[in-house]
């Protein structure tokens, strides 16, 4: 494992893993503002996040909502109301079931918003999320708790191994023909990825293994983007006992 804080957290199922998370992200969400912060939250798509973004949904004690800005990882670039949206099931699943403050949930363009293609939709929502954070020589994160899902392929949000997306400078950029459906998408670009205090890594399954074995040894961004995102407090993998069958 490479930098501050990594740790591995193995659970024996799915379910167990969701719950853990969701108690410990809720957990920094409330750490932040206890010190004065306003924090940020990175939500991710995909299967275990459903479950996490639930049981965050049925915690007894959350944070105060209201004061907690959500943003994504990634999204699909399909028509706002697709059910494939990222953000359609987070709001299904948490975001309309706490009391959060809408003016500060902040999703990535869909594909019928008022752009003039997936370019310049991710450049613009770059542009929010710049305008929205401290300039980098503040040396400040921008998020305090930065969620991450794992492909089987070693991918993260939606940077794919084997190609120029992974290397892009861009705080957000689009990729087209994703080896994941559907094919065309928004994603932060891997420097975002590294402005979070916390790094949460979900991943569950045993088609995981490979792929979360070399996240955690760190390596080679072209082939395993997810060994890219580390935070600058404390990197963690969360993990059920199939996905950390090789670590
Ligand atoms: C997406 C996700 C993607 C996902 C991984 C893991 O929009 O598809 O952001 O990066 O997190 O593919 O997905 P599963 O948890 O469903 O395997």
């Amino acid at each position: 494992m490479t930098g501050p804080g990594s740790q591995v957290v193995r659970l024996p199922s799915a379910d167990e893993v969701a719950a853990r998370v969701a108690g410990d992200v809720l957990a920094l969400l409330r750490d932040a503002q206890a010190s004065g912060r306003d924090p940020h939250l990175v939500l991710t798509g995909g299967s275990i996040s459903r479950k996490v973004h639930a049981a965050m949904a049925a915690a007894d004690e959350g944070p105060d909502w209201a004061r907690v800005g959500f943003w994504w990882g990634d999204e699909r670039y399909v028509a706002g109301d697709d059910e494939e949206r990222n953000a359609g099931q987070a709001w299904e699943d948490l975001l309309a079931r706490v009391p959060v403050d809408a003016e500060r949930v902040h999703a990535m363009p869909a594909a019928d918003d008022d752009y003039l293609d997936v370019e310049a939709a991710a450049w613009a929502h770059g542009e929010e999320l710049s305008a929205a954070m401290p300039s980098v020589s503040d040396g400040e994160p921008w998020f305090d708790v930065l969620m991450l899902g794992i492909g089987p392929d070693g991918h993260c949000a939606s940077l794919f191994p084997g190609r120029g997306e992974v290397e892009s400078e861009a705080v957000v950029l689009a990729v087209r023909d994703s080896p994941k459906p559907p094919p065309v998408r928004i994603t932060m670009g891997m420097a975002t990825l590294r402005r979070a205090r916390h790094v949460v890594f979900v991943a569950t399954g045993e088609e995981k293994a490979d792929a979360v074995a070399r996240s955690v040894a760190g390596g080679a961004l072209r082939e395993t983007p997810a060994a890219g995102p580390r935070g600058l407090e404390s990197t963690t993998w969360y993990v059920d006992d199939p996905a950390g069958a090789r670590l």
